[in-house]
């Protein structure tokens, strides 16, 4: 096998919103190295076909790092990357396919190759964030995660099919809450089945962690959550209606490309509070993925999977962002819903 130091990169999805960026960060710092493919463009892989999958790699020979920019039907395309000892950065965002994948470190520790789970936004940076103020009230008995999300992005189809997927899930029985966030002032943001929260819990062992979401325009916000309570998620789960509303989601694009992102944690009295803002979740995204890929292939994380916020190498990544100019970074005065 290749050492990963000369081995190349397939960032699958590599034309996607969140792909084209990954593609080309790495590119930057590791020019002729990368790969991006897809079931169309480029190196043709599909990550519905775990098989196929494992003969694209063998066929390339020297891939040393795989970065998944599209949610796979399960944990196959993961393991074959793993199992040929190919480190693996993975954006994805739902529960039961991460926990699929850490599954498997057993196999990547063996094999020597790093998985890096919860990479992006949220999850990822919400991750990053709710450790530090874990940390800060002495280990937290409860965290609560609030996202906006700009809905003047053009969001990629797989994220858009995501969301459509998360309004569709079942309520958690966690409630609304209202939190300021730096710019937006205070909104009330609604239970989303976004992953960190559950491997939080366990990652973190903390028994109540909440992710919640809005949308900049609090209007929109109103009526999609006002139609999920009113039955539009159980709706959603019907195929035609999911199609429809796959449809309007790509369609609609009436506010701004910001995003915001609060991690409150709370222990006893001591409540921690970390912000922070941007533009372009998908381009955020990917910068967060393309750290990650970067620092497996430098050779700086241990085997095995791990989510984000279990690997210090990537802890200051939110600072990292801010100096690119990516982000800013907030520290709000603990406020808001106990
Ligand atoms: N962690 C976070 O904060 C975060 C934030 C944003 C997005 N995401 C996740 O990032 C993923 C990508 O989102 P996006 O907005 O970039 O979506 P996108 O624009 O639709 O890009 C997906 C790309 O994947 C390719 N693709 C689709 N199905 C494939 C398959 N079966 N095998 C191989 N390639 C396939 C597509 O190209 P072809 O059609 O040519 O195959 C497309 O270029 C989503 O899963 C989303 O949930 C995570």
């Amino acid at each position: 096998m290749t050492t990963a130091k000369q081995g190349r990169v397939l960032v699958v999805g590599g034309f996607g919103a969140v792909g084209a960026t990954v593609t080309a960060a790495l590119e930057g710092w590791f020019p002729g190295r990368v790969l991006p493919g897809g079931r169309s463009r480029g190196v043709r892989v599909d990550v519905g076909d775990p098989e196929g999958f494992g003969r694209v790699l063998d066929g390339l020979g020297d891939v040393a790092a795989a970065v998944l920019c599209v949610e796979p039907p399960g944990p196959g395309a993961a393991r074959a990357c793993l199992e040929r000892g190919v480190h693996l950065v993975d954006v994805g965002a739902t529960p039961r396919l991460l926990d699929g994948v850490a599954a498997l470190h057993g196999d990547a520790v063996r094999a020597g190759a790093t998985a890096v789970l919860s990479v992006g936004l949220a999850p990822g940076l919400t991750n990053l964030l709710a450790a530090r103020a874990h940390e800060e009230v002495g280990g937290a008995d409860r965290i609560a995660l609030t996202v906006l999300l700009g809905t003047g992005e053009r969001h990629g189809g797989d994220s858009v099919r995501w969301t459509v997927d998360g309004l569709a899930a079942s309520p958690s029985g966690a409630r609304p809450a209202r939190f300021p966030l730096p710019g937006y002032g205070t909104r009330t943001a609604y239970p989303f089945p976004f992953s960190d929260q559950y491997t939080l819990r366990a990652g973190l062992g903390v028994p109540d962690v909440t992710t919640r979401l809005c949308l900049d325009s609090r209007a929109l916000t109103a009526a999609l959550f006002g139609a999920r309570r009113a039955g539009l998620g159980r709706a959603a789960r019907h195929p035609a209606v999911r199609r429809a509303l796959t449809g309007a989601f790509g369609a609609v694009h009436v506010g701004g490309e910001g995003f915001a992102v609060r991690a409150d944690a709370w222990r006893g009295g001591r409540h921690a509070v970390h912000a922070l803002t941007g533009r372009a979740q998908s381009r955020v995204t990917a910068l967060v993925a393309a750290r990650a890929a970067r620092a497996a292939l430098t050779g700086t994380l241990p085997p095995g999977v791990h989510h984000v916020e279990r690997l210090p190498v990537l802890a200051g990544l939110p600072e990292e962002l801010a100096a690119d100019g990516a982000l800013t970074l907030h520290r709000p005065a603990p406020a808001g819903e106990r």
